[in-house]
């Protein structure tokens, strides 16, 4: 039986005996495309080679993908754990041309790999087709499939599309008869949700792109984009239907078995699946730069987390259980996807972190849950204010309050919960607008209030590309900024720095991707709004700048890796104070620019000559030291212990990134 590794490289092989490049995975968060939280399909990585924008030295390529589906258009959040396939992570194999071959090849190879290569019985194979397309029926036919085993499909099931905007198409849709014992009829038929008939393969002949305000056109190339959900097929070739029964989910649900000392396949089965699945995602998110956080896409990472944690305590759990789980992804998934080894540490830290502090809450809200469910009468909904105050007092995300009532056959009253979110967003803007900072600071809020957070991509990258929320001149919101004009611009995401830690905001291009040549400088770049939201100073280049755009950002690499030099430097100068006057030096505030560095510091008197060479001449030798950067992640507690310096006059969040050089180590 082949473990899902060898399926994946077979797949790849295939392909790349075909004469396609083999393409690694992108990262989960998507750097090419701001209209997804994340990568849900093999396609994201190559949408601009689709849509015309890019070209590259090949046109056929094949991938293993990383796809997190927990949000947005395609969202399995709510099912993972309670069906046989439904996942928050999972690997798309895929095949691509980019204009090069189109429905003949395609089908012809998917045809070929899986009857031949991968063995499967062509009698047991059902495929779809869009109901007007009768080139795809005709090369079905071809092909030896039997007409009443070709079902032309009218619905959106047989056209794909990616987001609401984007490249798409019409698709054909290859399916695995698991046979009569199990429920469930073919494709387009009343029961074509059950366990029987499975997707293994989405075959996508894209040809059209579409708009946000509804229109499409016909893209200038014909290409392919096909999809292949590995933990289907390894379930098919492992002899199953459920793809928690593959070589990789076993180990994953042993490992938890291990740990909670619960029957692995028993009646708390459920958790354990529900616990692997949660694993694949969060451990993945961290390893590609999501750290846990009240907003956007580390919002997500830390419902997932919690999600998981919650299962865990129902396996009755009394330690955190999620960081023991990761050697043994490790093990399975390392293999392929080196970033899980890099991160090890990392991801064990912050599951860690995460969950020894959601325990300190899990607990009392369960048991506050508890309290109010029981009083309610039956099938009545949990009321709103009850889900909001477990989500403000203890931590508790709305979808977890969901997937625990689900198991009561319970629901939560929705819009309450929104209702009361709405009122206390609404008046802790009051306090802050009556704290009498900047007196345009309402507009930050407002865009905020509309457009949500500013996601920073910069710890990994220095481009990215990004959508215009807002632009403001002037002090007012307004749509467009003509050419020449100045004003800032807010992006859902940004690889650019904003000022903050004494360290100078980022400067660079921002270019429309519509056309490439209109390039707005960017010359600063700030947090508004309590640090929500990215604020980049511009000029408006040719063809001006409208909300809705999506640009290409680039940040002046040479500036940045200035200010990293000098921001670096303040922290060895810290040191070596230290080391030269006593412990007792603390830093005051500090300025990290391009061109210098300020350091301030307390000391009672000033410092004699032979101080300041001292102190120089250390700097100078820690620098030749040319220690190697290491950056974790740890709360500022720990991070004070560690002895971390610069945890001063800085607003932190929950986690700090503790970035140390040798035996120093500051926060930045
Ligand atoms: N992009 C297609 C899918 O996700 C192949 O199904």
């Amino acid at each position: 039986m082949p473990s899902l590794n060898e399926i994946r490289s077979t797949f790849l092989n295939y392909f790349a005996k075909q004469g396609h490049e083999v393409v690694a995975s992108s990262p989960l968060v998507p750097r090419n495309d701001p209209t997804l939280m994340f990568v849900n399909s093999g396609m994201v990585q190559f949408k601009n080679l689709f849509t015309g924008v890019e070209t590259r030295d090949y046109n056929r390529a094949t991938t293993a993908q990383k796809c997190v589906r927990a949000g947005g258009k395609h969202n399995d959040l709510d099912n993972v754990g309670y069906t046989a396939r439904h996942h928050t992570f999972f690997e798309m194999l895929g095949n691509f041309s980019f204009g090069n071959y189109f429905k003949e090849e395609a089908i012809t190879y998917a045809w070929e790999l899986i009857t031949k290569d991968f063995g499967i019985d062509k009698n047991k194979l059902t495929v779809t087709v869009y109901h007007t397309d009768d080139e795809a029926f005709a090369i079905w036919k071809k092909m030896g499939v039997p007409e009443e085993r070709i079902i032309r499909i009218a619905t959106s099931d047989n056209y794909w599309q990616m987001g609401p905007t984007g490249p798409c198409g019409p698709c054909t849709e290859i399916f695995y008869d698991h046979g009569e014992h199990i429920w469930g009829g073919p494709p387009g038929s009343p029961e074509e949700d059950g366990d029987r008939f499975i997707e293994i393969w989405n075959v996508v002949f894209m040809q059209n792109e579409q708009f946000e305000d509804g229109s499409m056109r016909n893209l200038d190339m014909q290409s392919i984009d096909t999809g292949m959900g590995l933990e289907r097929i390894g379930a098919l070739l492992q002899g199953s239907h459920d793809n928690y029964d593959t070589d990789l989910f076993k180990a994953l649900i042993e490992a938890s078995a291990h740990a909670t000392g619960v029957d692995p396949y028993g009646a708390q089965n459920v958790h354990h699946r529900v616990i692997a699945d949660h694993l694949r995602s969060t451990a993945f998110l961290i390893a590609d730069g999501v750290m846990p956080s009240n907003d956007g896409r580390g919002y997500v990472l830390r419902r997932i987390m919690r999600r998981a944690m919650r299962h865990a305590h129902l396996l009755g759990a009394k330690d955190p259980v999620m960081h023991q789980l990761v050697p043994s992804l490790v093990r399975q998934m390392g293999g392929a996807y080196g970033e899980l080894n890099h991160a090890q540490a990392l991801i064990e830290e912050t599951f860690l972190l995460e969950e020894t502090r959601f325990k300190q809450t899990l607990e009392r809200g369960l048991k506050l849950l508890d309290d109010e469910v029981e009083g309610l009468g039956e099938g009545v909904a949990l009321s709103g204010e009850a889900a909001f105050k477990l989500y403000d007092t203890f931590g508790f995300p709305l979808d977890l309050t969901q997937d625990a009532l689900r198991e009561k056959g319970r629901e939560v009253d929705v819009s309450g919960f929104e209702a009361a979110m709405a009122e206390q967003k609404a008046k802790a803007r009051a306090a802050w607008s009556g704290s009498g900072d900047a007196a345009d600071a309402s507009v930050w809020f407002d865009i905020a209030d509309d457009a949500g957070v500013t996601e920073f991509l910069g710890y990994d990258t220095e481009v990215a590309e990004g959508q215009v929320l807002a632009l403001v001149a002037d002090g007012a919101r307004v749509k467009t900024l003509a050419e020449g004009q100045e004003g800032w611009a807010v992006l859902n995401q940004t690889p650019f720095y904003a000022e903050s830690g004494g360290q100078v905001g980022d400067s660079g291009l921002m270019r429309r991707l519509e056309n490439m040549e209109q390039v707005s400088r960017v010359s600063d770049t700030r947090k508004h709004a309590d640090g929500k939201i990215f604020g980049h100073m511009i000029v408006a280049g040719e063809g001006g700048l409208s909300v809705g755009d999506t640009v290409s950002l680039e940040v002046e690499h040479g500036r940045r890796s200035a200010i990293r030099a000098n921001h670096s430097a303040t922290h060895l100068l810290h040191e070596a104070l230290r080391s030269a006057l006593g412990d007792h030096v603390a830093q005051r505030g500090s300025l990290n620019s391009d061109d210098r560095l300020r350091f301030d510091f307390s000391h009672s008197k000033a410092l004699e000559l032979d101080q300041i060479k001292q102190v120089e001449a250390d700097v100078n030798a820690y620098i030749r030291q040319n220690a190697p950067v290491v950056t974790r992640v740890m709360t500022p507690d720990e991070a004070r212990e560690l002895g971390a310096q610069a945890l001063f006059g800085e607003k932190y969040g929950d986690e700090v990134r503790v970035v140390s050089m040798g035996h120093e180590s500051g926060s930045g």
